[in-house]
């Protein structure tokens, strides 16, 4: 059913008493070359992701996300598509994909699958046609200029993983845009034919019965027509990446997006219950568009506040009060720590503050989605230089962030390859693998693993924690207070340092649901909270 056609949008109803699945799910994020490998080539694969089901099941998440397993040369690891309906070998089959999706539903869990619309792989059929001769009709589904007039790119525009966007080809003498590799030429959204063709390829999947899609760089889809140069970023200093080098102002966040992004969403709610998340790296004011005028954006915009914020009380506080303040009515909030291009959390906050980052993560108002291996407090990986693999670090090694840091196997074990796969993975796994894995972790009760167990069952449990209002409550730096509808607190401490609590006397007298330090409950409220410490807490009278 098209809701718009329908009548007035209505985008987030809770007549009787219905909330959207989503609402009350936490998301896991899989990086599929990277959580179990099962035909031994050091690459985790869908046979690994199934056999890893219960885990994920115990575990107490509800909707897995899965990065790209389409087929692809991987210049960039799946997120350069050389055929949107099929699997790449690497991963398996589409029997194995579709033996894959049963059991994530005979689990009771969703699949959310990894589409990348911006561009496709530079060997997709669609582009080896379309680079064959100017005149070829899948010309103008991508984004060729003549030359400028020295010959150089036709435009400033930057690749965002360093050099030029432009890259010139020979055979019929024009340049082909791409915002990322050259091996990733962006579609151009404009073309009717182009758009009728990623929504078959969603209608493909979503007749096969997957529960969403998180689209990739979804803000990139619509650039200015008239491809003005970018503003320089007078903030940039040479030997900066060069993504910041310019303003994106004309490559990227066009008005034409929020049309392309209403089509799309009338395609995933010609079915029921379908999800639709946005990836989406802009400062707020400009995140919340994307839930669409009347609300036929994106469902969830991610929102990767956190993601870059340094790690104090004074700006984690205020951060979150002017993101639930800048939300559009109906507009349901979610919360990132890390994904599989950025610093993993325990890395960027120490092991420590992990664990009041995941208290933070899992009982903030909204969709939170975790990424693998953060649940076992994975931090610090080391790679050595001839094993990169990233090709962004590859291309830019001085500035960029090496995104294999975060990208490095689940340890299931403290055994051979933690267990992940019986030869050398793809990828190191961390110097701490004997402590960190889950084998270890699992029957610790003061474990990362437990924690999060208990922080997801809590979350299971308290309907307040899902659906209460997010209050902030009066507290003095390093703690961060606030209620979760009317009788769930949660206080933090963002340091290593003991501090004063002073709160209403209700959740004083009240009752410790969760030790962040110990993932221990019970007991009462205390008047100092330690360095490093979070709690849940219930009122006396709650
Ligand atoms: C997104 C993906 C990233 C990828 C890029 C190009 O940001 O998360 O991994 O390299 O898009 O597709």
């Amino acid at each position: 059913m098209n809701f718009r056609a329908a009548g007035p949008f209505v985008l987030f109803r809770k007549e009787d008493g219905v909330t959207h699945w989503w609402q009350d799910a936490t998301i896991y994020q899989i990086y599929p070359r990277s959580y179990q490998d099962t035909d031994e080539d050091g690459v985790g694969d869908l046979a690994g992701i199934r056999q890893r089901l219960p885990y994920l099941r115990d575990l107490g998440v509800d909707a897995v996300w899965l990065s790209p397993i389409f087929q692809s040369p991987m210049a960039d690891f799946g997120y350069d598509v050389a055929d949107y309906r099929a699997i790449d070998p690497l991963f398996g089959t589409m029997a194995d994909f579709d033996a894959l999706l049963a059991d994530t539903h005979a689990a009771g869990l969703k699949l959310l699958l990894d589409f990348v619309p911006n561009h496709t792989s530079d060997q997709h059929a669609w582009f080896q046609e379309s680079r064959s001769s100017r005149d070829n009709p899948k010309r103008d589904w991508y984004i060729w200029c003549d030359p400028a007039p020295d010959g150089g790119p036709p435009n400033n525009w930057m690749s965002n993983f360093g050099g030029s966007g432009w890259t010139f080809d020979d055979a019929t003498g024009q340049y082909y845009y791409h915002a990322f590799l050259k091996e990733q030429p962006d579609l151009n959204w404009r073309n009717p034919q182009v758009r009728k063709a990623m929504a078959d390829v969603l209608r493909f999947w979503l007749d096969k019965g997957v529960d969403g899609f998180r689209v990739d760089v979804i803000w990139h889809l619509a650039k200015d027509p008239q491809f003005r140069d970018n503003p320089p970023n007078p903030a940039w200093k040479p030997g900066q990446r060069d993504l910041d080098r310019y303003l994106q102002r004309y490559s990227a966040d066009q008005p034409h997006i929020h049309d392309i992004i209403a089509e799309l969403r009338d395609v995933i709610d010609s079915y029921p219950e379908r999800l639709l998340i946005g990836e989406i790296y802009l400062p707020v004011d400009r995140l919340m568009a994307y839930y669409g005028e009347d609300g036929e954006g994106v469902h969830l915009p991610f929102n990767f506040q956190l993601i870059n914020a340094p790690w104090r009380t004074e700006v984690i506080g205020p951060l979150i009060d002017e993101y639930e303040a800048a939300l559009p009515e109906g507009g349901w909030p979610n919360w990132v720590l890390s994904n599989h291009d950025q610093p993993r959390i325990a890395d960027r906050v120490s092991e420590e503050q992990a664990r009041i980052a995941a208290m933070l993560l899992l009982t903030l108002r909204g969709t939170p989605t975790l990424y693998y291996g953060d649940e076992i407090g994975i931090a610090k990986a080391h790679i050595p230089a001839d094993r990169i693999q990233d090709p962004w670090a590859k291309n830019e090694p001085e500035a960029s962030f090496n995104r294999d840091r975060a990208r490095t196997p689940m340890q299931w074990s403290a055994g051979p390859h933690g267990g992940f796969s019986t030869v050398e993975p793809w990828l190191p796994l961390t110097n701490d693998l004997a402590t960190c894995n889950v084998d270890t972790e699992q029957d610790d009760p003061c474990s990362m693993l437990a924690l999060h167990r208990e922080l997801l069952g809590l979350r299971k449990r308290e309907e307040e924690l899902r659906q209460g209002a997010y209050t902030r409550m009066d507290s003095a730096a390093p703690v961060l207070a606030y209620r979760r509808g009317e009788n769930l607190a949660v206080l933090l401490n963002l340091s290593a340092e003991s501090a004063p609590l002073d709160l209403p006397d209700r959740f004083a007298r009240g009752e410790v649901l969760l030790r962040a330090s110990t993932g221990a409950n019970g007991g009462p409220v205390p008047d100092q909270l330690p360095g490093n410490e979070g709690l849940v807490v219930r009122a006396a009278d709650g």
